[in-house]
């Protein structure tokens, strides 16, 4: 029961109606017996720094932060995580007794959604990375965190964006940009897609120019939820390979946004089923 103590948090973002945040969220308040609400709400452009300051003034207890805020939001909090930081992009704010501190979770929820889903031991020693785009930034950045992998080959429909993302992120050389060879295909344990290429409702499209390059031995991980089951995940089950959807990583960023806020961990079970629900 919502009452007079009740703690809010919620996400800003435009759009925001189709999102499973709140479903999950509340989910997992409920399981817990959490006294707290996630509400969703629509906020534009103009109306940011507002919003920001608004929450403030609500005292609410966090926020997160989605598509088109995630960059900008950083400009109206009082301090920025190391990671959020070096991803250039905050998706969880929390209120710590009227200051705002901006984090990044989707790394985190990328690297743990991998870790259980992955089919490998140690991750690969080179991977591939399609896309460029806000999405890849959190991606590269838990890429470059893994001690295993020594290549990174960037592949992104506007070339220029993929070198200005591989220069700023990587300091060590890890990262390739150029066009790769068969022989260099032939080494990729992992291949992600981390642009919008197969999103609904895109649904027939492929982020790969050719499906060939797909082997029986590839973990395969579109960070896309929506559908389920993209083309690329198809194609990669066809080849003989391993797919994953991005579901995993939305539930893991959930779950560790859960966390900052609460100070409590929730049960990952319990935010995947009610994002499940959510999408039917
Ligand atoms: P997000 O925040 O979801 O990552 P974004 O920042 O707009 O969204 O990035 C979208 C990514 O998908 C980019 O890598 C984009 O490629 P460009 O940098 O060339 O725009 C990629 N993308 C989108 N539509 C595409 C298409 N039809 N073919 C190939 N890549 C596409």
């Amino acid at each position: 029961m919502i009452n007079g103590s009740t703690r809010v948090v919620g996400v800003i973002g435009d759009p925001v109606d189709h999102t499973a945040s709140p479903a999950m969220h509340n989910a997992a308040f409920k399981d817990l017996g959490l006294d707290y609400i996630y509400v969703a709400f629509r906020v534009g452009n103009a109306e940011l720094s507002e919003a920001v300051k608004g929450m403030r003034a609500l005292n609410m207890a966090g926020m997160n932060v989605t598509v088109p805020h995630k960059k900008a939001v950083m400009a109206y909090l009082d301090v920025i995580s190391p990671e959020a930081r070096a991803i250039g992009a905050v998706n969880t704010i929390v209120n710590k007794d009227g200051k705002l501190i901006g984090h990044n979770t989707d790394a985190f929820g990328f690297t743990k959604s991998v870790d259980l889903e992955g089919t490998f031991k140690e991750w690969p020693q080179t991977v591939v990375l399609l896309g460029a785009g806000g999405a890849a930034r959190a991606v590269l950045f838990a890429l470059l965190q893994r001690p295993e992998v020594e290549r990174i080959h960037l592949i992104n429909r506007t070339l220029v964006r993929g070198e200005l993302l591989a220069n700023e992120m990587d300091s060590e050389g890890r990262v390739y940009t150029g066009s790769m060879s068969d022989s260099e295909w032939a080494e990729v344990g992992l291949l992600i897609n981390s642009t919008s290429v197969g999103l609904f409702p895109d649904v027939t499209s492929l982020p790969l120019r050719d499906a060939s390059v797909i082997r029986p031995d590839m973990l395969v991980v579109d960070i896309i939820y929506k559908p389920l089951q993209t083309q690329l995940m198809l194609k990669a089950g066809e080849c003989g390979a391993t797919a994953m959807n991005g579901l995993g990583m939305l539930v893991w960023q959930g779950v560790r946004a859960f966390e900052l806020w609460t100070g409590v961990i929730p049960r990952s079970e319990i935010m995947i089923s009610a994002a499940l629900e959510n999408m039917k």
